[in-house]
């Protein structure tokens, strides 16, 4: 009873304390004079950090919630007639492409309709295995790859499988906002790294600054949401160089892979990190993001830690949704459509809002948005956001949602055609200016 009374005292000098690197191996230390276990001390730890989160506020994926009640707004706004340029989403416009829809409709009429592998059916992890060793001069093997549902699944299996409880993983801000609430909500730690626009975006030096031993994975997103930026082969290596140095793994998220329109970009697969899970996903390439699936490319035994994890959530994917997946796998010409259509738009937007000396834009370099500065004072971006929406009919992300040192940018997602783009951007500059 005693020893209990100490150690509940000692936890709650923890949490009342700045939780810091060292906290964690004071507590293992302290635990283990009393012959408590190390896994005691981090379930306890992540506890507490978990505690103080949520008399902080933070422990829900709040932006993400608000960003969906937005979303809806726009949408019942659009069923009440009125036309509404919607440009808040990551949702491509395209829908699947009809090799993928037939190859689906045709797997559930054969049967394909009962419990599958949990890693995925052989043929889809053969055939991405072949196609990234292709691609990347690599020698991968089906048991390279798990079949996930979408990237989300992919992300969430990759940080419960290369992470433990209370351990640190650095996230590059800004951010698709589900990797903090995963993380989180895994009892995992995230350490936010908030890069600048004015530095161009570049993490490395911030890495090197907030990475400790701590650091059990680095997440990268690259090309990015929301920013577009595609990150230069040296940065790549100066980052894996830091996350082996300190024995941390790295998760790159790639699900933008294709949508890149500059020179120089590589994926984690290519640069002979050591310790390295690729995630990605058929739903912006081929438009098929509600079909769920996407994948992860690691080592063998990496694969099968994720996999173990989506058996433990959901079983497996569905052998009709693979079947689809390995058809738009083989759609090139899809895949090509689709990402000059992107392309395309992503100069649009650029071109448009250039335009106004109030929003300071990047040439996009990659994925599926621009995420401008709007040079006013005191710009709120959800304020602007709802304005926007309300009295000009535009819905777009309001910076604030992928971390909250961007609430002077707004992310504008390239997924309306030429016409309606142009219009949406002329009113995008009209309610900044009557903004500011
Ligand atoms: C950066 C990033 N990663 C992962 C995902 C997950 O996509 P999905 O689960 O549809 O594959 C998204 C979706 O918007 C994203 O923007």
């Amino acid at each position: 009873m005693r020893e209990l009374a100490e150690l509940s005292r000692l936890c709650a000098d923890l949490a009342r304390s700045d939780l810091s690197p060292e906290i964690l191996e004071r507590m293992i230390s302290e635990f283990a004079g009393h012959g408590l276990s190390s896994d005691l001390a981090r379930k306890l730890f992540s506890l507490i950090l978990e505690e103080g989160e949520r008399i902080r506020g933070r422990g829900a994926s709040e932006s993400g919630l608000k960003l969906r009640e937005f979303a809806s707004r726009a949408l019942e706004l659009q069923r009440m007639g009125r036309e509404i340029f919607r440009l808040e989403l990551g949702e491509p416009d395209f829908t699947a492409p009809s090799s993928a829809v037939e190859a689906a409709c045709k797997a559930i009429r054969e049967g394909y309709s009962k419990y599958g592998p949990a890693n995925g059916i052989k043929e889809l992890r053969a055939s991405i295995a072949s196609k990234l060793s292709e691609k990347f001069k690599l020698d991968l093997k089906p048991d390279n790859v798990a079949i996930t549902a979408g990237g989300t699944f992919g992300v969430y299996g990759s940080i419960e499988a290369a992470t433990e409880l209370g351990d640190e993983v650095i996230v590059i801000e800004p951010a698709w906002p589900l990797y903090a609430h995963q993380i989180r909500w895994l009892g995992r730690r995230p350490r936010i790294i908030r890069t600048r626009f004015e530095d161009d975006w570049d993490p490395v030096s911030m890495i090197q600054d907030e990475i400790s031993r701590m650091t059990r994975l680095i997440i990268l997103n690259y090309p990015n949401n929301p920013t577009g930026k595609v990150l230069d082969e040296k940065s790549m290596r100066a980052i894996i160089e830091l996350a082996e140095d300190h024995g941390a793994w790295i998760m790159s998220d790639e699900v933008y892979m294709d949508f890149c329109y500059r020179d120089g970009f590589k994926s984690i697969l290519e640069l002979g990190a050591e310790r390295a899970i690729m995630v990605n996903s058929f739903s912006k390439t081929w438009g098929m993001t509600g079909f769920r699936v996407g994948y992860v490319v690691s080592d063998a035994e990496m694969v099968a830690r994720v996999a173990r994890a989506q058996n433990t959530a959901i079983t497996c994917i569905p052998e009709f949704v693979q079947r689809a997946a390995l058809a738009a796998l083989n759609d090139e010409e899809a895949a090509r459509r689709n990402i000059e259509l992107i392309g395309a738009r992503l100069k649009i937007l650029y071109e448009e809002l250039s335009r106004s000396r109030l929003i300071e834009v990047k040439p996009p370099e990659g994925a599926m948005y621009i995420f401008p500065r709007i040079n006013v004072e005191n710009f709120d971006s959800w304020r602007f956001a709802w304005k926007l929406l309300e009295e000009k009919g535009v819905a777009i992300a309001p910076g604030a949602c992928f971390g909250q040192s961007y609430n002077n940018h707004i992310r504008i997602s390239a997924v309306l055609d030429e016409k309606p783009l142009r219009e949406a951007c002329r009113r995008i500059r009209e309610a900044v200016e009557e903004y500011s």
